[in-house]
């Protein structure tokens, strides 16, 4: 039997943050130099600055509201001064993370102008691995100081004379990981970036300090938000999934992302009691995808080439996202270009992945106010997955999985009301391999739809399609109008963005 959708306008959950359809940029494989940055491309593609144009305009599109610099893990050893100034004196370094050799050929002004042309705003990852607190209140007042100091100073003198305004600093990567360098355990972290997060507000009490959690249902996450609750804005958390070789493990793996936000969002509620404070706190899943590191090693860029299967994960990630509006204020694909990401480049141009199509209905489509929908399970038999544990994997090594089984169901949405108020937008991913459903949308108690619906399609009848530089955009949005009956016939193995007029 059928799942149907019933959708009450009424029922909202929460506005939809823009900054979930964030952007991350990390000194990784080909992400900043030959995907952003490529200043010896002689095929006309960058502008004077040497950035990418092609790129430049393709996360236009993806109206990116956020991007999050340097790393990742990348960060731990970086340090931040050896990327200002004069290009022909910035040291090369050996780089720990990824085992390569950092030029600092691009640094923080460049990350800046190019967030600017972008229309992006910056959000700066510190180094708490081989950083020190002076280091990182040293890369803040060159960030965003006006007054007549040292590192205000050094901006003006690179050029730069007014400050930059950035808003989102967050207090370390990974600082959990065994691969992180300067690994710490949640108690010593939370001890330290207390101290931290205290003195940068006092630097500059307009920022938001955002600090670095793991899955979110991790213990790490329990201890860090009870220290850090009071002097924190945002709980970073990270979380990539995998097929394992299984179409059914690939799409339902977000289930664990889900999971963890909901514990976060308990967590920090916990924390505030304990605390006795009553502020906001919102989860930044400033790392998320489908990453498989044994297909696409870190070590050796991590380029990805996604297929359908992948897309149909990236669709469900980001209902996840719609669904949790309440607490997630921000979220950062990982990574923006080249590196386990939607764009890929050559010397001579790009191609969009898959996964750049769901992502761009989404951030163009799914805003406004989230709104709760319910799918109806008449029959778990055949809507709902039964198969292997839902997977997780945390980058390298996973310490903690999630729940061995979390509910999921084949045919996966959230729905919003646009902002203009007029349109009920609803993302649909059937994730049966298989199976083509006959869904009834059902809207009300109040609330009437026209006529007609607009579906905005990423299908192929090959689940294993891959766009490519010689195969083409094979896989990418098919728009087109159809008459509404009231039933959704939704082929196996699709996405789409369904928009109804309210009438
Ligand atoms: O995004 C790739 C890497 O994955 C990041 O550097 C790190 O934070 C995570 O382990």
């Amino acid at each position: 039997m059928s799942p149907s959708i019933h959708i009450d306008p009424a029922r909202h959950v929460a506005p939809v943050d823009p900054r979930i359809y964030s952007g991350f940029t990390e000194h990784m494989g080909r992400c900043i130099y030959g995907g952003i940055y490529d200043p010896d491309n002689v095929n006309g593609l960058v502008d004077t600055n040497g950035f990418r144009t092609d790129v430049l305009d393709a996360l236009k599109e993806l109206k990116v509201p956020v991007v999050r610099y340097p790393g990742g893990n990348f960060v731990s050893s970086y340090r931040w001064q050896d990327g200002i100034g004069p290009r022909e004196n910035r040291p090369r370094r050996p780089e720990l993370a990824w085992l390569t050799e950092e030029s600092n050929q691009f640094g923080t002004d460049e990350f800046i102008q190019w967030c600017r042309l972008l229309g992006a705003e910056p959000y700066i990852c510190l180094n708490m691995g081989t950083g020190t607190l002076e280091d990182a209140l040293a890369w803040l007042e060159y960030c965003n100081s006006s007054a007549n100091t040292h590192y205000a100073n050094l901006r003006r003198k690179n050029g730069h004379a007014d400050p930059y305004g950035v808003k989102y600093w967050s207090l370390g990567n990974e600082v959990w990981g065994p691969w992180q360098v300067g690994q710490m355990n949640a108690e010593d972290y939370s001890k330290k970036a207390y101290q931290w997060a205290k003195a940068l507000r006092l630097l500059d009490p307009s920022i938001q300090v955002i600090s670095c959690g793991e899955t979110g249902f991790a213990d790490w996450d329990r201890i860090t938000l009870k220290t850090l609750a009071p002097v924190v804005d945002m709980h970073s958390i990270h979380l990539y999934t995998v097929s394992q070789g299984n179409h059914d493990v690939n799409v339902m793996g977000p289930a664990a992302a889900e999971k963890g936000i909901e514990i976060s969002k308990a967590l920090i509620e916990l924390a505030k009691i304990e605390a006795g404070i009553d502020k906001e706190i919102t989860v930044c899943f400033d790392e998320w995808n489908v990453w498989d590191p044994v297909r696409a090693p870190g070590e050796k860029g991590a380029e990805e080439h996604y297929d359908l299967s992948d897309a149909l994960a990236v669709a469900s990630w980001l209902n996840v996202f719609v669904r949790k509006a309440d607490v997630v204020k921000m979220a950062c694909i990982a990574q923006s270009v080249n590196v386990i990401s939607p764009i890929i480049t050559s010397p001579t141009g790009l191609f969009k992945q898959t996964t750049y199509y769901p992502l761009h209905l989404f951030a163009t489509l799914m805003q406004g106010t989230s709104l709760s929908l319910h799918i109806s399970a008449p029959d778990p038999e055949s809507d709902t997955y039964t198969g292997p544990t839902v997977p997780t994997f945390v980058a390298n090594l996973a310490k903690h999985t999630p729940p061995a089984s979390l509910p999921t169901k084949w045919i996966d949405i959230s729905g919003v009301l646009s902002p203009s108020g007029q349109e009920i937008r609803v993302a649909l991913v059937n994730r049966h391999k298989t199976t083509a459903w006959d869904v009834p949308i059902i809207f009300g108690p109040n609330a009437e739809v026209g006529s007609k619906v607009t579906v905005h399609e990423v299908w192929s009848a090959d689940l294993g399609e891959r766009n490519g530089f010689t195969e083409g955009e094979k896989v990418r949005t098919v728009v087109r109008e159809e008459e509404w009956k009231g039933v959704y016939h939704a082929k196996a193995h699709s996405f789409q963005v369904l928009v109804f007029t309210l009438v």
